[in-house]
């Protein structure tokens, strides 16, 4: 076991865990931000997906010790009322059928916006590419990638 200070959607949380705990682990077993969700838990699904500064990571793959003082953001720390620009085109297209996914595609698209805040067709289904829906919203998902660029363009 270890102590780690991880910086969680902007605060400061200590975790006494073994280093090699994947965070989603960290996440939803000790900080109860169970949002993230555990799919496959070998990095093909994507429902684990949360940010590592600005970049998508799967977080059933990324031990706690290798985070150090990077900040994560989970799906709880996207936006303060849940209107971030995903979010709200999320909402405005009905993207979800079962939810299950979902959590781990928001983290997905709005990463990718942040990259690339204008994205084509091909590299909206590149970065999506990795995060699997077993109910198939895939045609929502891309509708709601595209109204969020212009939802982002305009605020
Ligand atoms: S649970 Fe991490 S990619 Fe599937
Ligand atoms: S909405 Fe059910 S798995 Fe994606």
């Amino acid at each position: 076991m270890a102590n780690f200070t991880l910086n969680i959607n902007g605060k400061n949380k200590e975790v006494d865990v073994d280093p090699n705990t994947p965070m989603l682990w960290v996440l939803r077993d000790h900080l109860k931000l169970v949002g993230t969700k555990y799919g496959c838990g070998i990095a093909q699904c994507g429902a684990c997906t949360v940010h590592l500064g600005d970049n998508a990571v799967r977080s059933c793959q990324l031990p706690v010790s290798v985070v150090g003082e990077q900040k994560i953001t989970t799906i709880e720390g996207l936006s303060e009322n849940a209107d971030h620009p995903v979010q709200k085109a999320w909402l405005e297209v009905d993207v979800p059928q079962c939810g299950y996914c979902q959590a781990g595609q928001i983290m997905t698209a709005s990463a990718l916006l942040k990259q690339n805040p204008n994205p084509s067709d091909p590299e909206i289904e590149t970065a999506m590419n990795g995060n699997i829906c077993r109910c198939g919203t895939y045609t929502r998902i891309k509708k709601a990638v595209k109204m969020a660029a212009t939802i982002e363009a305009d605020s």
